[in-house]
């Protein structure tokens, strides 16, 4: 199978998930962003048995969607665990309806197999000074492993919060959408609100598949973090937008600088 576009790190393939998928080996996770046929867009239909066909290369999922959607399409995450969701925080409303609230997010759903200690569960922060969200220090703790031989209410030995400027990331990820002007797909995803997620799920060295490539931010992201990425695209005027983006080396715009492991 000869790929689209190749680097040392990414992988695209042209071709419908379906068909590209069987020739595939095993990834860390997927995380991926369906066509679920909220759109009049002419790709726009939900590809009836991805999960499945996603669950012979992986036992990680994340997947972009609404409650709405999640909620329609349970039925098809049949053998998939529910793990947790993440809130894509977006800078503007995309729904200007108002007889609901005006959507501001969107849900990331992980869904995994197997054990819930046998998932990559790497948990990333985030630079930040300020309150402490954590155990606070109490007097006379001198922050050394174990306390001072002072012990807690369990008569655990005692460890004091110590600031190291950074916090964990919280289940709220805020990233501003892609500006309509620029980008290569109506419904591409910030490299903002990937990142976090591959850094929680592909250990480093390790693979992310992205079956519903669209722009190739997986993989853009996927790159930054050094990791490989795998993605499939059905529509040839897609992937010729997404291989030239791919050929640029760097992308302006997101600091992973904040973010750590
Ligand atoms: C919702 S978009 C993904 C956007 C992407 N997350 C981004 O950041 O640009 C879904 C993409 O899946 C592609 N697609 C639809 N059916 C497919 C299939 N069976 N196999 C592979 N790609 C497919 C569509 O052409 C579309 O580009």
């Amino acid at each position: 199978m000869t790929p689209y576009y190749a680097d040392d790190l990414v992988t695209l393939y042209h071709g419908s998930m379906f068909d590209v998928l069987p020739e595939l080996g095993r990834f860390d996770a997927c995380i991926t962003d369906p066509p679920y046929g909220t759109t009049n867009l002419a790709w726009d239909r939900w590809p009836t048995g991805w999960p499945d066909a996603v669950a012979e290369h992986t036992d990680t999922l994340w997947c972009f969607g609404t409650m709405r959607m999640i909620l329609a399409r349970a039925d098809e995450f049949d053998g998939w665990r529910f793990g947790q969701e993440i809130v894509w925080l977006k800078n503007a409303a995309t729904s200007m309806i108002t007889d609901r609230f005006l959507r501001r997010h969107e849900n990331a759903v992980h869904w995994y197999r197997g054990s819930w200690p046998g998932q990559h569960r790497a948990l990333p922060k985030v630079s930040r000074t300020g309150a402490p969200s954590g155990t606070r220090a109490r007097p006379g703790d001198d922050g050394g492993p174990g306390g001072d031989g002072v012990f807690d209410r369990h008569f655990k030995p005692f460890r004091p919060w110590v600031d190291d400027g950074t916090r964990w990331m919280t289940s709220v990820i805020e990233a501003k959408s892609e500006p309509k002007r620029g980008r290569l797909n109506p419904t591409q995803k910030p490299l903002g609100v990937l990142t976090p997620l591959i850094q929680y799920s592909v250990p480093e060295g390790g693979s992310v598949l992205d079956p519903f490539a669209g722009s190739g931010s997986t993989g853009i992201a996927a790159r930054h973090l050094g990791r490989r990425a795998v993605l499939i695209e059905a529509r040839e005027e897609q992937c010729e937008a997404t291989a030239a983006r791919l050929t640029k080396p760097i992308e302006v715009g997101f600091n992973l600088e904040g973010l750590t492991t």
